[in-house]
């Protein structure tokens, strides 16, 4: 019978599918659900600093008074904090697969004191989701990208359980960044994260917001990066994210070297008995190749397991697929 229980960030996980971090662990109960259906640990939905600022800004245009204000400010933050900190809690006193603590920020500062707040709730390791838009065309990429290694920086001397990063798809070079989060502490990355993002509508006229739900197809740029930075930086635990809609997609990322793999517009659409249909697609594909565990094949197809790297290095359609008319 194949085993389905891994590690990733130092946790022993019953199976690699983790239910992404979202509105869908809001509450215990699906929680506890995720658990039976097999979910090898969730993600907690982020806390998000930008969500903080906005309230507090929001109430202080009702509030005339200074100390009124600064109250109101400190009410907001601390009940917004304490909420999270209850789900933890009761999250973890229901259930015994790891809880994942996640945090949205954009920078080095105000939140770092959240963290400690989080470890002490009792979870079991934290994601750190660190986004921003650049809107500045003369700031260089650089200077943005140093604010993920000071977060890095700062939080390792605050907390001690694990921490992964969520990462957004469009760096020039994801491998620099990730070799720096391991370097400043990061026990694992999440590849990729899957942002909001506009539309427009023809006939209102309007900037809509485009679908949030990712589609299958979405999976192929994180497997060509899984499958490259789990050969190139194998210290590093990855957890594959976007467009992970089935049990294939699952044992794909883990053949690319994932060491657990995030689900969650498949579980928004499917429900939660989907995860037991994705592990199961799992567990009879493992008993038809004969893999026991899945460490017998995670990582067996990533960039130095096979013999022609140009399958995840090539970028180009010219050459290849110039017969296509
Ligand atoms: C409704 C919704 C809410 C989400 N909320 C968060 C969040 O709070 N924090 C976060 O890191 N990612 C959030 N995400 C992103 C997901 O965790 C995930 O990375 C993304 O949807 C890509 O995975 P998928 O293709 O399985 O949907 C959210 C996604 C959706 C659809």
């Amino acid at each position: 019978m194949a085993k389905l229980d891994t590690t990733y960030l130092g946790l022993n996980l019953k199976s690699p599918l983790i239910v992404s971090s979202s509105g869908l662990n809001s509450s215990v109960e699906r929680i506890q659900k995720y658990q039976d259906f097999g979910a090898g640990a969730v993600v907690l939905k982020s806390l998000f600093e930008e969500q903080i600022l906005h309230e507090v800004s929001h109430l202080e245009q009702y509030s005339d008074y200074t100390e009124a204000s600064d109250y109101l400010k400190h009410y907001v933050s601390s009940n917004n904090v304490q909420e999270y900190i209850n789900m933890i809690k009761a999250a973890k006193s229901a259930v015994n697969i790891p809880v994942i603590a996640s945090i949205n920020c954009v920078s080095d500062s105000q939140w770092l004191t959240f963290a400690s707040r989080i470890q002490e709730a009792g979870a079991d390791a934290l994601e750190v989701n660190i986004f921003y838009l650049p809107l500045d065309p003369h700031r260089q990429a650089g200077e943005y990208e140093k604010v993920y290694a000071s977060i890095a920086e700062k939080l390792h001397k605050v907390i001690s359980i694990p921490v992964s990063y969520k990462l957004g798809a469009h760096f020039t070079n994801p491998l620099n960044i990730i070799e720096q989060l391991r370097y400043r502490g990061a026990k694992g990355v999440v590849l990729f994260n899957r942002f909001f993002e506009p539309d427009l509508d023809i006939h209102s006229m309007k900037v809509v917001p485009a679908t949030i739900f990712s589609n299958p197809s979405d999976i192929r740029y994180t497997l060509r990066w899984v499958g490259i930075a789990s050969h190139l930086i194998p210290e590093i635990d990855i957890s594959a994210s976007t467009g992970v809609h089935d049990g294939e997609a699952l044992i794909k990322m883990i053949l690319a070297g994932a060491s657990s793999v995030q689900v969650c517009s498949a579980i928004y659409r499917n429900g939660p008995q989907h995860i037991q249909s994705m592990l199961l697609t799992l567990t009879e594909w493992m008993g038809q190749k004969g893999f026991k565990s899945v460490a017998d094949f995670k990582g067996k197809l990533n960039l130095g397991a096979i013999p022609d790297p140009t399958h995840y290095e090539r970028s180009q359609f010219m050459k290849y697929f110039s017969n296509y008319e």
